[in-house]
């Protein structure tokens, strides 16, 4: 498949004209799925906090629309509120602050977006395990509950927050944390088919690989096919930040799986590894994630193998734009139909995912030739 230029505008004007609509509504709130048409707003910590402001400035770095621009800066400074209580947040700080405060400061060298977006990964950093060398995932959940020898595969896109600070105060020491946690990931969550695994325990203490945990994934040993677009996309960006051909190499093993077990119109399963008689239900939001990590590897390998990740991200991307997308629905706020968050906890299963919104937008803006993203 050739990159169809038209079908790529055509896409955009839908996605500039549904946001214009929503825009109005949501305002600065946090979406996060939607129901019944509209977007439920969540808490400004939840971790999906930051993809709505990222989509606006996706579409005012293309148009400068003030209005977008306006909004995603409202939700950063909300961020503000959140940060001061620091240990609410989880590992998903790189989500939240990449998508509002460094893709503020990229886009227009705000002072004050640089020194939120180094708070947060200062916050980031603090979270590594010296012992098991990995960053801690998440909090207790409830009470008593033990979650310091957690690590999950999608603090990948947690890191490119590290690389940025990095890069920003020339210390390195917030990469140096990004690779240990990126090669602890390399050992313990990568099997050899390119499958990930979700959820990996440490003894915090020692810092010994004790086991592993389901997630979001129908089992421990299935293959959830949100969590292998995080690596997707995770691991061509860590290879795209170090230049280490490991993390190249890894993502390229990934990306072979995730291509291989796409069903025929290319929009994955919840899960790659389902049993009869489990619900098939799709996630776009995985596909849109993966899209963007195969066009990222496009750029990083060798012209003679950039071709097929090229196609298979456009492909993905062509099918959620004909098949998956709400362009004909005036009352749908979502851009994407069918995404899964949690399949094993029943919660917003078969529905519009902010996040799924955002990486096809950033999808498209990549096939637009937009080749820098804010990661
Ligand atoms: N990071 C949580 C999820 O992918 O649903």
């Amino acid at each position: 498949m050739t990159t169809t230029v038209s079908w790529v505008d055509e896409a955009w004007q839908q996605v500039e004209a549904k946001i214009a609509r929503t825009s109005r509504r949501i305002g600065s709130g946090f979406p996060h799925a939607s129901h019944g048409g509209t977007y439920d707003l969540a808490a400004p910590y939840w971790w999906t906090a930051g993809f709505w402001p990222g989509l606006l400035w996706l579409l005012y770095r293309e148009s400068g629309t003030p209005e977008y621009r306006q909004i995603a800066e409202a939700c950063e400074e909300q961020l503000d509120e959140v940060i001061k209580q620091f240990d609410r947040l989880d590992h998903d700080m790189g989500f939240m602050w990449t998508l509002t405060s460094v893709a503020r400061y990229r886009l227009l060298g705000e002072e004050a977006s640089r020194r939120r977006g180094l708070l947060a990964a200062s916050l980031l950093m603090g979270r590594y395990n010296v012992k098991g060398r990995y960053i801690r995932a998440w909090n207790p959940w409830r009470e008593n509950e033990d979650n310091s020898g957690v690590a999950i595969i999608d603090c990948l896109m947690n890191l490119p927050l590290l690389f940025w600070a990095s890069q920003v105060t020339g210390d390195p020491r917030f990469s140096h944390v990004a690779i240990e946690h990126a090669d602890t990931v390399l050992n313990h969550f990568i099997r050899p088919d390119g499958s990930v695994y979700h959820i990996v325990c440490f003894d915090s203490a020692t810092g010994e690989h004790t086991g592993y945990r389901g997630g979001q994934g129908y089992a421990e040993q299935s293959a959830w096919s949100r969590g292998a677009a995080w690596a997707v996309y995770g691991l061509a960006l860590c290879a795209r930040h170090t230049g280490e051909a490991r993390f190249l190499e890894a993502a390229k093993r990934c990306a072979h799986f995730f291509i291989a077990n796409l069903p025929e119109d290319y929009v994955p399963h919840w899960d790659f590894r389902l049993p009869a008689g489990v619900p098939r239900y799709r996630d776009s939001s995985a596909g849109a994630c993966a899209a963007c990590g195969l066009l990222q590897l496009a750029d990083l390998v060798a012209p003679e193998e950039a071709g097929l990740y090229r196609s298979a991200g456009e492909r993905i991307l062509h099918a959620l734009y004909t098949h998956y997308g709400a362009w004909d629905d005036p009352d749908e706020e979502g851009l994407l139909l069918h995404g899964t968050s949690n399949y094993p906890e029943n919660s917003n299963i078969d529905v519009p995912l902010i996040y799924g919104d955002y990486y096809f937008v950033e999808g498209l803006a990549k096939l637009k030739g937009r080749s820098e993203a804010f990661w």
